[in-house]
């Protein structure tokens, strides 16, 4: 990493100053040893609110205008077309890099990354916070357990919210249904989460996918799906289906996984377990409707510094996040070619 590498806290700049940089403000204010130096952000109001909220932070409009020297990270929680010019930017200036989701948006990005990161002393660390929220770590230890891990495992993970989320009125909104902003729809958008969070519980990456969307029939968001419907299959015979959707009456997050030895069911904060013939409750407060899920950064922030204490070397989390990357891609492909499998 930069020049200041082996100094007693870290510190980092903040590229987008929205809803999510708060649940990392959360996540960052609960981890010795982080500390936030500067924000970048595009948006005179959103500058505004960062100097009033963050007393003794830089403010900053630009990149190029930040203090690299003084830095050891960037934070990047941009809308996804600003993803990439942010991670080269810090890999250019060998800072560690975190990384909102979508990290990429497609092989080509990734691709053309690989040298950059390659000749950089910095690295990238993708932020793949759902694997902290309590009721999924619960969930994880409850499939240890059984016969899930060795391939007896079927998934279906549902994404139920009644709209797109939204983000800072002081920027664009609803650049979530602007596909030159957000890449896509709801595909784009929660896919991530659930293409790495199925790897996780599954405990190996997925090789293949298939994919339906829905995109409104006419109208302002007509090229952005509001619905997907998933299946990813694994080496080890596991299955995961998902259904993504922006435009369910309710709003709930639920994943189910069975197999021979029972099932294993979350839905929000409840978790139901049902091994051999004997089921168990337990609700463990999650947080699944705050949408900047403030309580579950610190994990993410503590593996960021473990990964930092390795030198970036494990390169574990970013192997997920290209291999998301590539399940998303593909999942396109396949909406595009009537639900076909697609290799990853
Ligand atoms: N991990 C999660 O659970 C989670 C949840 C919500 C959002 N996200 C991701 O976080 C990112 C941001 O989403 P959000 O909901 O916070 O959006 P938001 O609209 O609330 O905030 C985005 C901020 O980025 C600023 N911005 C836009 N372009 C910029 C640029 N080029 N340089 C600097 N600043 C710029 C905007 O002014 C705004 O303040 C997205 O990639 C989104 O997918 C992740």
């Amino acid at each position: 990493m930069g020049a200041r590498q082996g100094k007693p806290g870290l510190r980092g700049a903040l590229i987008g100053y929205g809803t999510i940089a708060e649940g990392h403000l959360t996540g960052i204010s609960r981890t010795d040893g982080l500390e936030i130096t500067a924000v970048v952000d595009v948006s005179p109001a959103r500058r505004a609110a960062a100097r009033r909220e963050l007393p003794g932070v830089r403010v900053l409009a630009e990149l190029d205008e930040l203090p690299v020297e003084e830095l050891d990270f960037i934070d990047v929680c941009t809308p996804p077309h600003a993803h990439l010019d942010g991670i080269r930017f810090g890999l250019r200036h060998d800072l560690a890099v975190l990384c909102e989701k979508p990290l990429l948006l497609d092989r080509r990005e990734l691709e053309a990354l690989e040298p950059e990161e390659k000749a950089s002393r910095g690295f990238l660390f993708p932020c793949h916070n759902y694997r902290f929220a309590p009721s999924v770590i619960a969930m994880k230890a409850a499939l240890a357990g059984c016969g899930a891990a060795d391939g007896d495992f079927r998934g279906h993970f549902r994404t139920l919210r009644t709209s797109h989320a939204r983000g800072t009125a002081d920027w664009r909104p609803d650049w979530r249904r602007e596909r030159s902003v957000g890449g896509g729809g709801i595909l784009r958008d929660h896919g991530p989460h659930s293409v790495y969070l199925a790897a996780h519980l599954v405990g190996s990456r997925p090789d293949r996918v298939r994919c339906d969307l829905r995109r409104p029939e006419g109208g302002p968001y007509a090229d952005t799906e509001e619905y997907a419907f998933l299946s990813l299959s694994f080496a080890s015979g596991a299955v995961v289906d998902f259904e993504l959707d922006w435009t369910a009456a309710g709003r709930q997050t639920s994943y189910l996984v069975s197999g021979s030895w029972g099932h294993v069911r979350l839905i929000d904060d409840d978790l139901e377990q049902c091994v051999d013939g004997s089921a168990r409750r337990s609700r463990l407060p999650s947080d699944f409707n705050d949408p900047r899920h403030g309580n579950w950064f610190k994990g993410v922030f503590e593996e960021f510094l473990a990964e930092v204490s390795e030198g970036g070397r494990s390169a574990r989390l970013r192997e997920d996040a290209a291999v998301t990357i590539r399940v998303i891609e593909a999942a396109y492909r396949s909406a595009a070619l009537g639900g076909r499998w697609i290799d990853v």
